[in-house]
């Protein structure tokens, strides 16, 4: 059995980041150390932080003293403020993109525009975006919310970044019939796109296809609809424990990919579990 990887698949810049950030603290800050929500969405990675005793919390009331580490989605300076209120040391892991894309926001704000965020409300980054964007910006979700917007003189337009596209281009479109001055930036990050190019591209070529990932990652799902869109024998799994032997009955060659918020050892024990298989099958 032969296994191909996507050419990219895994942590991206971002997270991988984020999580180094996190380690590197617990070493060094000699005081508790908390992450505001998961560092990422993936139990394993909650795990192996909290066996270096850093501790998820979901709200900054919830920590009394020590370092606080912001993840890459990043928060509104409402909550930055409010750390530095209780006297809490801050390590910023916010991925320098949505740094970016804050930043814009809030550019676009004090040059008055009406600031539109186009991405999922409550998603963390999005949160965080609004809240650099300050009063008055609004977030769509999709093309009929941007349709249904009141027009305005200038309006300035930011992404989540890992919106998709060619939906964020019909936003746009809508906006562009909304006021006399548009500004759109270009705020998604490629990281999604190659991902799921690549994965598509290594599902193509093999019998049986697996995304690595958790239910609750949405990126993660994202790639096992697209690569279920070109070969039907796509699985997803969270871990190596979710295989199932009957997948791979006459398949010669494996493709493999996993969400940005999977890692690596992850990755390793499905690939040990497949050589096993495949060991197991030439006896
Ligand atoms: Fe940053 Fe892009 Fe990852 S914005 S957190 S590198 S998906």
């Amino acid at each position: 059995m032969e296994i191909l990887l996507a050419k990219e698949y895994g942590f991206c810049f971002g997270v991988k980041r984020a999580v180094k950030t996190v380690e590197e603290t617990a070493v060094t800050a000699g005081e508790p150390v908390y992450t505001l929500g998961p560092i990422v969405h993936n139990d394993e990675v909650v795990a192996q932080m909290q066996n270096l005793g850093v501790w998820a919390k979901n709200a900054i009331d919830e920590i009394d003293a020590g370092t606080v580490i912001i993840r890459a989605h990043g928060v509104p300076p409402e909550t930055l403020d409010a750390a530095r209120d209780k006297g809490l040391r801050i390590v910023d892991g916010t991925c320098p993109l949505v740094i970016k894309v804050q930043q814009l926001a809030r550019a676009l704000h004090d040059e008055g525009y009406q600031v539109v965020i186009y991405g999922k409300p409550q998603h963390p980054e999005v949160v965080g975006i609004a809240g650099w964007a300050g009063e008055g910006a609004v977030i769509v979700q999709n093309l009929d919310e941007a349709l249904a917007l009141p027009r305005s003189k200038k309006i300035g337009v930011v992404s989540q970044t890992t919106s998709i596209l060619a939906d964020y281009q019909q936003v746009i479109g809508a906006l562009m019939g909304k006021c006399q001055e548009l500004r759109a930036h270009n705020t998604i990050c490629n990281a999604t796109a190659q991902r799921q190019a690549a994965a598509v591209e290594t599902a193509q070529q093999v019998d049986v296809m697996l995304v690595i990932g958790e239910a609750h990652s949405s990126n993660s799902r994202r790639l096992a609809e697209v690569c279920a869109q070109v070969n039907p024998r796509t699985y997803r799994i969270a871990t190596a424990e979710g295989l199932e032997a009957a997948w791979f009955a006459g398949a010669e060659k494996v493709g493999i990919t996993a969400g940005a918020s999977t890692p690596d050892t992850t990755i390793e024990r499905v690939i040990a579990w497949l050589t096993n298989l495949h060991e197991s099958a030439l006896i």
